[in-house]
C-alpha cells in the first residue's frame, strides 16, 4: 500500500478532538513510518516527570500550548532521528505561525521537499462531544471512544488491557479553551500552508474508517510539493 502514497512527509492539523491521532496511527501502521504526536512526548514527559514534563503538566493542564522554543527545539531533536529519516507523520505541529515557518526551515535542513498538511474539519459540537466520550490507554497511548469503541471509564484497553483514562484537558471547560486557542493561534497557519501550496482538506465526519479512505485517496492523487 506504501506505493500508493505521492509522500512520506505528512502533517495532521486540526482542532482538538478531529481525529488527527486516530487517523494519524492508522495512516502510520498502513505506510510504516513513525507518528510523532507532539501531545503524546509532552504527556510521557509528564508521566515520567521530566524537567520538560514539570514545566509542560500546568500548561496542558489549563488548556494553553507551550512555549514555541520549547515546541521547535523538541521536535527538531525528532526529525533529526534515524526513525524519521525514512518519512514521518507530524501530529499537533506546528501550532503557531512561529512553529510553522521553523519547521519550513527545519525540513530544508533535512532535505524534505515533499510534504502535505491534511487538515481534518467536523464542526464544534461534534468535536466537544469526541471529546467527552474520549478515553485513552494509560498504558499504550490508544484512542478509544465510549460513544463507538464499544469501552466505558471501568474497561480495559481491548488491545494491552491497561487501564483507559480521561485526559486531564478533555473536562469541558478545558475544551472550550482548547478550542478558543486553536481559532486564535492555530488555525491562522492553514492560510500560510494555503500559500505553499500544500495543503489537502478532508472532511474528518462519517466513520474513522471512511475518514482513513478518503486520506489515503488523496494523498494518492494530490502531487506533494
Ligand atoms: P494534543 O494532544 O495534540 O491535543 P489536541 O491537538 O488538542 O488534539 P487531541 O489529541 O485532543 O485530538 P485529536 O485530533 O488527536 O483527536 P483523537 O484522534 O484523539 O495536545 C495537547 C496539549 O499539548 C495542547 O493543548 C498543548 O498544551 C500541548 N501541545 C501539543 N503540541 C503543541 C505544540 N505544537 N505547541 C504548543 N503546545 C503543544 O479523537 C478524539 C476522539 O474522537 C476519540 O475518542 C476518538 O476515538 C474519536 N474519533 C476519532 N475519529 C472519529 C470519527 N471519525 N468518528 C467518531 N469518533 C471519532
Ligand atoms: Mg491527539
Amino acid at each position: 500500500m506504501t506505493e500508493e502514497l505521492t509522500t512520506r512527509h505528512i502533517l495532521f492539523f486540526g482542532p482538538p478532538g478531529v481525529g488527527k491521532g486516530t487517523q494519524a496511527k492508522m495512516l502510520s501502521a498502513r505506510v510504516g513510518v513513525p507518528h510523532i504526536s507532539t501531545g503524546d512526548i509532552l504527556r510521557s514527559a509528564v508521566a515520567e516527570g521530566t524537567p520538560l514534563g514539570s514545566r509542560a503538566k500546568e500548561i496542558i493542564d489549563a488548556g494553553h500550548l507551550v512555549p514555541d522554543d520549547i515546541m521547535v527545539e523538541l521536535v527538531r531533536d525528532v526529525l533529526w532521528k534515524p526513525e524519521a529519516k525514512s518519512g514521518f507523520i507530524l501530529d499537533g505541529f506546528p501550532r503557531t505561525l512561529p512553529q510553522a515557518k521553523a519547521l519550513t526551515a527545519l525540513l530544508a535542513d533535512l532535505h524534505i521537499n515533499g510534504f502535505v498538511v491534511v487538515e481534518l474539519d467536523v464542526d464544534e459540537e461534534e468535536l466537544i462531544r469526541r471529546l467527552g466520550n474520549r478515553l485513552v490507554c494509560e498504558n499504550d497511548g490508544r484512542i478509544y471512544s465510549m460513544e463507538t469503541g464499544g469501552v466505558d471509564g471501568g474497561s480495559p484497553c481491548p488491545d494491552c488491557g491497561g487501564r483507559l483514562v480521561q485526559r486531564e484537558d478533555d473536562r469541558e471547560e478545558t475544551v472550550r479553551k482548547r478550542l478558543r486557542v486553536y481559532h486564535q493561534a492555530t488555525a491562522p497557519v492553514l492560510e500560510y500552508y494555503q500559500s505553499l501550496g500544500v495543503l489537502v482538506r478532508v472532511d474528518g465526519r462519517g466513520t474513522a474508517e471512511t475518514v482513513h479512505g478518503e486520506i489515503t485517496r488523496r494523498l494518492s492523487g494530490e502531487a506533494a510539493r
